[in-house]
Order: structure tokens, then sequence, then C-alpha cells
């Protein structure tokens, strides 16, 4: 037996005893153990000194009932979960606490993530993981805590499991279970970073415009005679370069890829069988950037393929899954002859706007015409296996797309 445990197990022998001063002593070695679980199952919240004190009550008047002293740690560890579960049942039941209350119950300054983001001086990707945590349901959060002193090497497998109340297998599943859901807040957290940083960035370009305006998009925008604010025209700049940068740099880079990966795509433009354009369509139809982009809320009950749908559900519309419609399809590729009715733009009042769609189409045309014209040799530098899609469910395209060339002398005027 390792030395502190020895220490600890004649500590709880001592205090079952009744020796006032090895129960004092106890509560003084364990509580920073206590208060770390709870503290972090429950991000620092205002009822965290309360479990605390309840944990070490309940460990205190149980004492006399621990048959093995030796399992002390694992008991505590036990007991403070159940308190955690206790609360996180008896918030579930409460009713919700009007705004006014809102404030008492969430204390900031005792913000665990952000303690502890400050108290560790943690940057980059450890600060994301910490503030990442705030993205995990109760269960996870609770095995966070633990897990988190488990790696500290303050407690070992066997208490955690215990801890949870499951065998030490199953403690091992739910802790890579875990460490995916936190891999995912870590995304969510950097996203929302980013989106932050895209607002500040629109903002300050329109301040910049406003006080200079030049021949722009921004500045026309602005110039516009109906009334809208900063904050608008900041919002809007982000949603046409959000629908617009990511779709348009798909579709070029999905027609690129079809170039150099399908032999019969390629040879059908190369040999001029088809114009750019046409080919560029059958992708819309084949491989659109768009997989699922519409979200739609379902104004009455309604039924949909076989499904019941609320007034209310929200509604993602599978617009690439709708392009390859057996049913529209029977079975035939290129079926649709080149034709404009796909939904890779989406349809009705909120598909994207025509004008939106010429530009994007004259980008990706000119885009290709200008890169069979000048790399005619354009390869694809792996395997077409190795190439890496984005894991999106919305936008679909390659994460890179490796190309071989030789490079040509630029001809025409380059003043
Ligand atoms: C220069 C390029 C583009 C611009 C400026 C642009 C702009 C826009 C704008 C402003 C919206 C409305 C967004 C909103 O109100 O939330 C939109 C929606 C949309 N765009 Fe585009 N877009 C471009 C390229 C594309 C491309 C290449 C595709 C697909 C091939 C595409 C597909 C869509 C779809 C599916 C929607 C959603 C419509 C809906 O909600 O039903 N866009 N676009």
């Amino acid at each position: 037996m390792h030395s502190d445990e020895r220490r600890t197990t004649a500590l709880v022998e001592a205090a079952k005893a009744g020796d006032v001063h090895a129960r004092d002593e106890l509560v003084r070695a364990f509580l920073p153990l206590v208060h770390n679980i709870v503290g972090r199952a429950l991000d620092g919240h205002a009822d965290t000194d309360d479990i605390v004190q309840e944990t070490m009550v309940r460990v205190l008047g149980g004492l006399p009932g621990l048959r093995d002293p030796a399992r002390f740690r694992s008991w505590l560890v036990a007991i403070a979960m159940n308190g955690i579960r206790r609360r996180w049942r008896e918030r579930r039941q409460a009713p919700v606490p009007g705004l006014d209350r809102a404030a008492d119950l969430a204390d900031p300054a005792g913000d665990f993530t952000e303690l502890t983001i400050l108290r560790l001086g943690l940057s980059g990707q450890r600060r994301d993981v910490a503030r990442a945590t705030r993205w995990l349901d109760e269960d996870d959060r609770e095995l966070l805590a633990l897990w988190w002193l488990e790696a500290a090497g303050e407690l070992t497998r066997a208490e955690l499991a215990e801890g949870l109340g499951v065998p030490p297998q199953h403690a091992a599943v739910r802790v890579q279970r875990m460490k995916e859901r936190l891999e995912t807040g870590r995304a969510v957290v950097r996203a929302l970073d980013a989106h932050q940083r895209f607002g500040a960035h629109m903002a300050r370009l329109v301040a910049d415009r406003r006080a200079a305006p030049g021949d722009d998009v921004t500045s026309r925008m602005l110039a516009f005679p109906e009334p809208f604010t900063d904050e608008e025209y900041a919002l809007d700049l982000m949603a046409v370069t959000a629908a617009g940068h990511l779709t348009t740099a798909d579709w070029l880079g999905n027609s690129l890829r079809l170039m150099l990966t399908e032999d019969a795509f390629a040879d059908s433009m190369a040999g001029g069988r088809r114009s750019v354009s046409e080919a560029t369509t059958e992708v819309l139809w084949e491989d659109a950037p768009t997989q699922i982009l519409a979200g739609r809320w379902a104004v009455r009950d309604t039924r949909l393929g076989g499904q019941h749908i609320r007034a209310g559900d929200m509604l993602l519309l599978g617009l690439g899954a709708a392009n390859t419609d057996p049913l529209i399809r029977q079975g035939a590729r290129n079926a649709h002859g080149g034709s404009g009715a796909h939904l890779a733009f989406s349809h009705g009042e909120y598909r994207c706007p025509f004008p939106a769609q010429e530009i994007a189409e004259i980008i990706v045309r000119t885009g290709i015409e200008v890169l069979l014209d000048r790399l005619p040799d354009l390869e694809l530098a792996v395997p077409a296996g190795e190439l890496v899609r984005r894991p999106s469910a919305f936008l679909r395209g390659t994460t890179s797309l490796p190309v071989r060339f030789t490079p040509v002398r630029t001809t025409g005027d380059l003043s």
C-alpha cells in the first residue's frame, strides 16, 4: 500500500474510533478534492459550497458504517457524485427562475471554467478545452469532473468508476465517448470565436467605408437610400460572405475534382462536346456544394415523405439528396440534360437571389475556362482516393485539391 493510502486508512480508523483530531484532519485533507469534483461538475455554480458541505457532513456521519477504511476515497467520491446528481434532479424539478433571480443562481465570480483558465494561465488549445466543457450535458460533466482528477493523478480509474457507480470497463467506454463530445465542444468554441472575429471585422469594414467610401460592395450598400443601421449592414455582409464564399469555392473545387478524376467528365469538356457552363451545371446536380442548407420552420402540422411534422418543427432541407432523387433520375446519370431545374440554389422566396447565382456562375465558369486555357496539363498530385472531404453535412467540398502542372508564361497585357 502507498504511504499516503496507509496514512488515510490510519486516519479513517482513528476517526471511526471517535478521534476528533483525526476527523478534522480527514476533512482538511479531502476538502480540496471534493471541492474540485463538485466545482467542476457544477462549473462553480453557487450551489457548490452547499454540496461540498453536505458531502463532508454525510461522510463524517457515515464513517461508523464504512466497513473497509482502505476504500475511503472511492466512497467519498461516490457520496460527492450523489450530492451532485441530487442537486441536478432538484434543479430539473424546480420552476424556471425569473430573470430577477437568475443573477443569484449563477455567481459569475465563481465560474470555475473562467477561474481555471485564469488560475492556470491556460491559453490556446488548453483554453478551448476548458471552455468546451460548457457544451457537455450533465452526465458528461459529472464524468469530466472525475476524469480531470484522474488525469491529474488525484483519482484512480477504480475510484472514478466507483464515483460513477459503473464497472471500470463501462467507465472506459464512457470516458471515450465523453472525450469525443468534448472534441465537438471544442469545434463549437472555435466556431463561436471565429464568428465573433468575423462580426468585429465586418463592423470595422462598415465604419471604414462610412468614413471613406470607395468603389466597392460595402460602399454601395451604404449608399442605398433606405435607412438601415450599421449593425444590419454588418450582419448583411456576414450573410453574403457566408452564403457566397465557400459555396462558390466548393462549386469550383467540385467541378475541378470531377474534371481531374472522372475521364468522361474531363473528355466531354476538353473535347468541346459541351460548354463549361453545361458541365458546371451538371456538377450542381451530381455534386452540389449545398447538400443541406435551407432551414425552415413548419407553420402548421403536416405530413411529408410519410413523416409527421408539427407546427414549429425545424426542417433542414436536403437539397443535394433531392437532386439525386431516384424518382426524378429514373436510374440514369445526367438524365437532366444540363437543365437548370436542380435545387442547389434552393427554391422559392428565400432561395439564393438570382443576381447572386449569376455572380457565382461567372466566377466558376471564368475560373475553369482560364485554368483550362493556362494550365492544360493540370493533374491531380495525389491518388483520387486520398482526397479528404470536409467533415460537414451542409457544404460538400474537399479540404484541399493538390495538383501538378507545368508553369507557363503569362501572355497578354500585364501593365
Ligand atoms: C457569389 C456567390 C453567392 C452569393 C453572393 C450568394 C448569396 C446568397 C444570399 C445573400 C443568400 C440568402 C442568405 C440568407 O438570407 O440567409 C443565399 C442563400 C442561398 N444560396 Fe447563395 N450565394 C452565392 C453562391 C451560391 C452558390 C454557389 C450556391 C450553390 C450552388 C448557393 C446556394 C444558396 C442556397 C441553397 C441558399 C439558401 C436558400 C434558402 O434558404 O432556401 N449560393 N445566397
